[in-house]
């Protein structure tokens, strides 16, 4: 056994610190894409991605963190811009990879932790968040928050889709409107801009889940 195989077999994690999501699954993030496509791996970027990007609302150097196979961030870097997709799924990287591959696109995936993004010693002007923030539980936002902040440009953008309270029966966390400001707010370096109903398509809603799409300023 190498080296590198025997350490993925005593520790799933790589060494990373489980998120609460991966500890109440008792499995790594990266056994999601093991096996038939996971609820959110739809195939296609989100629409409200596509319609955020059309307006030309993503600019500069674009981070995507937890970017899964990559459809959102081989969108936007199909449309020019220069896109770095992170996750801690090193499966779905590789699905990314080839499909960046196969359509003859220009991007970076990278094995990164969305808690540690300062060591990337990079800076974006637009980050996005689709489907990550609601994974987090309320007491890892604030984490979160700050390793945003640490890679998001003055006046940069974050946006952030997510699982609306609007159905409360969605999983991982269905997020209020409260959640997100407090989650990210002046006395951490970010300013809410809007929170908007949205919707987040799955695999298993015919027109999406009930979502917030969040504009927040890096201030
Ligand atoms: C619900 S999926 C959304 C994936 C993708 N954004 C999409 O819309 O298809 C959440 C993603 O975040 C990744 N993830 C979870 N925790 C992470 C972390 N701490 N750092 C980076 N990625 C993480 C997961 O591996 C997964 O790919």
């Amino acid at each position: 056994m190498s080296e590198r195989s025997r350490t993925l077999a005593d520790d799933p994690f790589g060494g990373r610190h489980p998120t609460s999501h991966e500890r109440l699954a008792g499995l790594p993030w990266d056994a999601s894409y093991h096996g038939n496509p996971a609820p959110w791996d739809i195939g296609r970027p989100q629409s409200a991605v596509v319609r955020i990007a059309s307006a030309g609302r993503f600019s500069g150097a674009v981070l995507d963190a937890g970017c899964g196979t990559g459809e959102n961030a081989l969108h936007l870097a199909s449309l020019g811009l220069s896109v770095l997709g992170v996750d801690v799924a090193e499966t779905a990287l590789a699905i990314a990879r080839e499909k960046a591959s196969a359509r003859g696109i220009n991007i970076e995936f990278a094995a990164v932790d969305a808690f540690k993004l300062e060591p990337l010693g990079r800076m974006f002007q637009t980050v996005l968040d689709c489907g990550l923030f609601h994974t987090f539980a309320a007491d890892e936002r604030p984490r979160y928050a700050a390793s945003l902040g640490s890679v998001t440009e003055h006046n940069g953008t974050l946006y952030v889709l997510c699982f609306s309270d609007i159905d409360p029966d969605i999983g991982p966390h269905p997020i209020t409107q409260e959640e997100l400001r407090v989650a990210f707010n002046p006395s951490n370096g970010w300013n809410v801009a809007a929170i908007k109903p949205d919707r987040l398509q799955t695999r298993f809603h015919e027109n999406g889940a009930p979502a917030w799409f969040a504009t927040i300023r890096r201030i």
